[in-house]
């Protein structure tokens, strides 16, 4: 059977991308940002997943105000990096898993979660930063990639026990698969950051750890943090963190920690992640 093996919680900073394309990852800025990953890229080389769920949004490349789907889950063959205003990445396609996305599709809506299923799309640094700082460089992502795309992007945005319910039932998805595979589920986004207005370039480094301590354990705690707490607390694009309750809720009871980082300063924000295994 398939199997949920590990968690990653990580922040999708573009410049991030910028760096690795650019060779700049050991420059003065980077390199405390990037010796945080050396363990995480050291662990995803030896743990060689079959199938990431890569649990992310979308920032109005392949979505626009035309179209705002709450849950998506990607059941394609491939999806190419998008133009965000510089050309594509000179990154790999991103190949997916239609077999586990479509059992995974008709899992979570017979289960009461109304997905919108994507067959084609591009996507952004939501999705492709984090690749990067989780395999490096490779000429091929070493695993296939089912995209999950979340709005938190215009309100009404789902609520975080909302999140947290969807990843346990993709947790019973996954479970319910046939075929014998290493997945991983990961939540992208965050930390803190405020990109606009009066509070531009707001960071809360006390908030942000103690969001990454309440999902280590058995606390369900997080959950039931409300919309108007990220957006006092940790600005108007914080409320990217509901995303890592997904992967949360994915791993069950309780959670141990395998690894854990967390730096300032990273483009307009603080650059997190945390690497978390089930505990059975
Ligand atoms: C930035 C952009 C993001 O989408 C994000 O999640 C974090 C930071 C930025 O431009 O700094
Ligand atoms: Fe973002």
């Amino acid at each position: 059977m398939a199997r949920i093996t590990a968690g990653v919680g990580s922040s999708h900073v573009p410049l991030l991308g910028v760096a690795v394309d650019q060779g700049k990852e050991d420059d003065a800025y980077f390199a405390p940002i990037f010796a945080g990953y050396q363990w995480t890229r050291a662990w995803e080389r030896a743990e060689k997943p079959d199938v990431v769920i890569l649990v992310y949004n979308d920032h109005a490349s392949a979505f626009d105000a035309n179209i705002i789907p709450t849950f998506a889950i990607g059941c394609g063959e491939i999806y190419k990096p998008a133009d965000e205003g510089w050309g594509p990445r000179p990154v790999p396609v991103v190949e997916g898993h239609p077999d586990l996305g479509w059992h995974i599709a008709q899992s979570l809506i017979l289960d009461d979660f109304d997905m919108t299923i994507i067959n084609e799309m591009d996507v952004d640094h939501g999705l492709t930063v984090p690749l990067s700082m989780m395999f490096g460089a490779p000429a091929r992502w070493p695993a296939r990639i089912i995209p999950l795309a979340v709005n938190v992007v215009t309100y009404p945005v789902p609520s975080g026990n909302r999140c947290w319910l969807l990843g346990e039932a993709i947790a019973r998805a996954v479970a319910s698969f046939p075929e014998d595979l290493n997945v991983q589920i990961w939540g992208t986004g965050g930390m803190s950051h405020q990109l606009q207005g009066p509070r531009a370039g707001l960071i809360n480094a006390a908030w942000d750890n103690k969001f990454m301590d309440s999902l280590i354990g058995g606390s369900d705690a997080a959950r039931h943090i409300a919309h108007i707490e990220y957006l006092r607390e940790t600005g108007s694009e914080g409320i990217e963190m509901v995303m890592w309750l997904i992967m949360r809720g994915a791993l069950g009871r309780e959670t141990k920690l395998l690894h854990r980082h967390y730096h300032v300063p990273c483009s307009n924000t603080a650059i997190g992640h945390l690497v978390l295994a089930p505990v059975a």
